[in-house]
């Protein structure tokens, strides 16, 4: 059974909008910033950080390991421009003037597409709906904890500005990044076709509960087969996380812990 939670309390009047949600994530930036490696620094980008933010996702698609892995051609609209307006907020990681990281929260209004119609929300949950958008981490800066940090941030200025349901699509061979996802209670819930033939999983966290795995249900599938595993959601189930056996190394393999919800 989902356990409600009392941990989603938003604070102020909601859906809070432009200058109001701006200075809602900025408050929030201590979880960002907090322990951040002293060479760094983090901030909410604004228009003037348009450019250099267009110019350092152009470079971390161009260097994918995998070009699956990130598609611009999935996006809707101007990611830059609905990121930086009223219809998103972005933080940005630098090394003085320099970005080397970015996590990006859409957050749709009436007449945007929305997420939680994938997942089959009713029509009076959609304002309730924020999307994690993206998130990006120059080569040279991963496994410093920063896309942790990053998605801890939009969680909490999604929880801030009243957004309980959390959504994204991501690649199924990005399993790193659905992982990570998934460490913080964004679990794949669907397979979707997305932009033609792209697989994608659909994301979801609804802040409000606290889900746990019915163990009896409980089967590991191996990354590399999930995109064609439409039967593990058919009948109800999510990936809870991401596991390694092997140890590190080329033996290493990584598996989704699928099952239904107790
Ligand atoms: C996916 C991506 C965002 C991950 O970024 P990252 O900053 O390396 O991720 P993190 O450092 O937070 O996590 C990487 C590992 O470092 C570990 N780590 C190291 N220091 C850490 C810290 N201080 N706090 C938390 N985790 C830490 C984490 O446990 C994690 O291990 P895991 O992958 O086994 O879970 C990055 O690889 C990337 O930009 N890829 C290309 C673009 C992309 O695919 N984006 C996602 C789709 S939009």
């Amino acid at each position: 059974m989902t356990r409600k939670t009392s941990a989603f309390a938003p604070v102020g009047a909601f859906p809070l909008h432009g200058e109001a949600a701006r200075a809602a994530a900025g408050a929030r930036l201590a979880v960002l910033s907090a322990d951040l490696p002293t060479d760094l620094t983090a901030r909410v980008l604004d228009g003037d950080d348009a450019e250099q933010l267009h110019a350092f996702r152009l470079s971390i698609v161009a260097r994918l390991d995998d070009p699956d892995h990130y598609r611009m051609a999935g996006e809707v609209g101007n990611f830059v421009a609905d990121h930086l307006g009223d219809k998103g907020l972005t933080a940005g990681i630098f090394r003085k003037d320099r970005m080397i990281a970015y996590g990006a929260l859409g957050l749709p209004g009436p007449d945007d597409p929305n997420r939680g119609r994938d997942l089959g929300l009713p029509e009076g949950e959609l304002p309730l709906v924020a999307h994690m958008s993206s998130a990006m981490v120059e080569s040279a800066e991963r496994g410093r904890g920063l896309h942790h940090r990053l998605i801890g941030w939009r969680l909490e200025v999604a929880h801030t500005l009243g957004r309980p349901h959390l959504l994204t699509t991501v690649s199924p061979r990005n399993h790193r990044s659905w992982g990570h996802l998934a460490n913080h209670g964004l679990h794949p819930r669907r397979l979707l076709q997305v932009g033609g033939d792209l697989v994608r999983l659909l994301v979801h966290r609804d802040a409000r509960v606290d889900p746990a795995l019915d163990t009896t249900t409980a089967a590991l599938v191996p990354v590399e087969t999930l995109a064609s595993r439409w039967d593990v959601f058919d009948r109800g189930g999510r990936v809870w996380a991401r596991l390694s056996a092997g140890g590190e190394g080329p033996d290493q393999r990584w598996f989704a812990l699928c099952g239904r919800e107790r």
